[in-house]
């Protein structure tokens, strides 16, 4: 549906033919927080969830950009590519920049219209799905052939230079290699990556949105950030062949937790302890041992919540829930995903009582916080790409 809005704003306002057309996916996470830019392991997917993109090329130098679901305007010229004061904008700006900054040309301005259903600061990545989305039609409709690996790195220094938030690579990477019905071990060290088949037949994905960002979220991002890095840097003293937490081992940190400050330790410990539930994770999955997948997932909300703090009381409620609820022997697993303070948890909840778990787990969040709770039920898609067939994307 959305597609279709999109291609016909494009016509609406431009009076032409889009060129091409892009879609490009939110993400999911299963398990591995905070630990992309620690150098550990991650597990996303992309979702049916979208931001889409219609693109043609002009004959002078002006960019012109349109919001589909802002309904707002940008326009600049190549000659002078600079950041703009309208946050939105500084998102195509940036992977624009940062494509021409990698050395690719871009020959002439372009005229484009994007919008989609991935929901705003529910921690579902809308802005790598942007930044993945704006990267591939460039790369078509100039045929720069950027690869998938670049593309996922120039949004990534998009996000670090024009949105200011020094984020990992895991979001714009699931945005980018995202394939049906698997998700992505990636491996963030060197940045290899394993598809692994989800299969878990008699299970629905079920993400319920707190519906708040508290606004401390890029600022304690980044500070988590820096705390890693001191936990690195004291532990070097002692162990200078490490270079990032994904060196260090559960034992070498309990050795040195008196040369640590109490919260760079609790950090520290988090982030050892979350790389390895990512391997044990995986393993799990490949014998479809669902029970224990999920016992991790719960796992990892104990450890963002208690020790790595990024987690609020909404967050807390809906994951406490399903541990208290009468359903709870139907649900595998839930935490809360992503950069954290906000945004939405993921459940894996058995089908048949997905209903149910809805109706209770809404009533109990509008009883306790008088929220109305968003819920999406997900299922695992491609990764970013050129809409080929307008009725299958119909
Ligand atoms: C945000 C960042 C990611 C990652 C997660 C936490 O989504 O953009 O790079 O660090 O938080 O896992």
């Amino acid at each position: 549906m959305y597609y279709k809005l999109i291609c016909q704003k494009f016509e609406d306002i431009f009076d032409q033919i889009p060129t091409l057309s892009v879609r490009a996916p939110g993400r999911i996470n299963l398990i591995g927080e905070h630990t992309d830019y620690n150098h550990g392991f991650v597990l996303p997917a992309a979702i049916d969830k979208a931001i889409y993109f219609s693109i043609a090329s002009r004959d002078d130098q002006t960019c012109k950009l349109y919001s589909y679901d802002l309904q707002d305007s940008y326009e600049f010229s190549l000659e002078k590519i600079g950041k703009s004061d309208k946050g939105w904008a500084n998102f195509l700006i940036g992977v624009l920049a940062e494509t021409i900054k990698k050395g690719y040309t871009i020959p002439n301005g372009f005229n484009l219209v994007f919008g989609g259903d991935v929901p705003l600061g529910a921690g579902l990545s809308s802005s790598a799905a942007v930044e993945s989305g704006m990267g591939l039609a460039l790369s078509k409709l100039f045929d720069l052939n950027i690869s998938k690996l670049d593309l996922a790195l120039i949004a990534q220094l998009a996000e670090h230079n024009f949105a200011g938030v020094n984020c990992g690579i895991m979001d714009m990477f699931a945005s980018i290699h995202g394939k049906e019905n698997s998700v992505i071990k990636l491996d963030c060290q060197d940045l290899s990556f394993q598809y692994f088949p989800f299969h878990a037949p008699n299970y629905t994905i079920v993400l319920c949105n707190t519906g708040v960002k508290h606004n401390l979220g890029d600022s304690e991002y980044n500070k988590r950030r820096a705390e890693c890095e001191e936990g690195v840097k004291i532990m070097q003293n002692a162990f200078p062949q490490i270079d990032s937490l994904r060196d260090v081992s559960a034992q070498m940190l309990r050795s040195q937790s008196d040369k640590l400050p109490y919260v760079v330790y609790k950090r520290c410990k988090y982030v050892v302890e979350e790389i390895e539930r990512v391997t044990i994770a995986c393993e799990a999955l490949e014998r479809d041992d669902l029970a224990t997948f999920g016992q991790k997932m719960y796992e990892t909300h104990e450890g963002l919540s208690k020790d790595y703090e990024v987690s609020c009381p909404e967050l807390d409620f809906l994951v406490e829930h399903t541990l208290n609820s009468p359903l709870s022997e139907s649900i595998a697993g839930a935490r809360m995903m992503g950069g954290g303070f906000g945004g939405c948890t993921i459940n894996l909840v058995k089908t048949e009582i997905v209903d149910a778990f809805l109706e209770t787990i809404k009533t109990a969040y509008y009883h306790q916080f008088k929220l109305e709770l968003d819920s999406y039920k997900v299922k695992i898609t491609n990764g970013v790409e050129e809409i080929t067939d307008i009725f299958e994307n119909a």
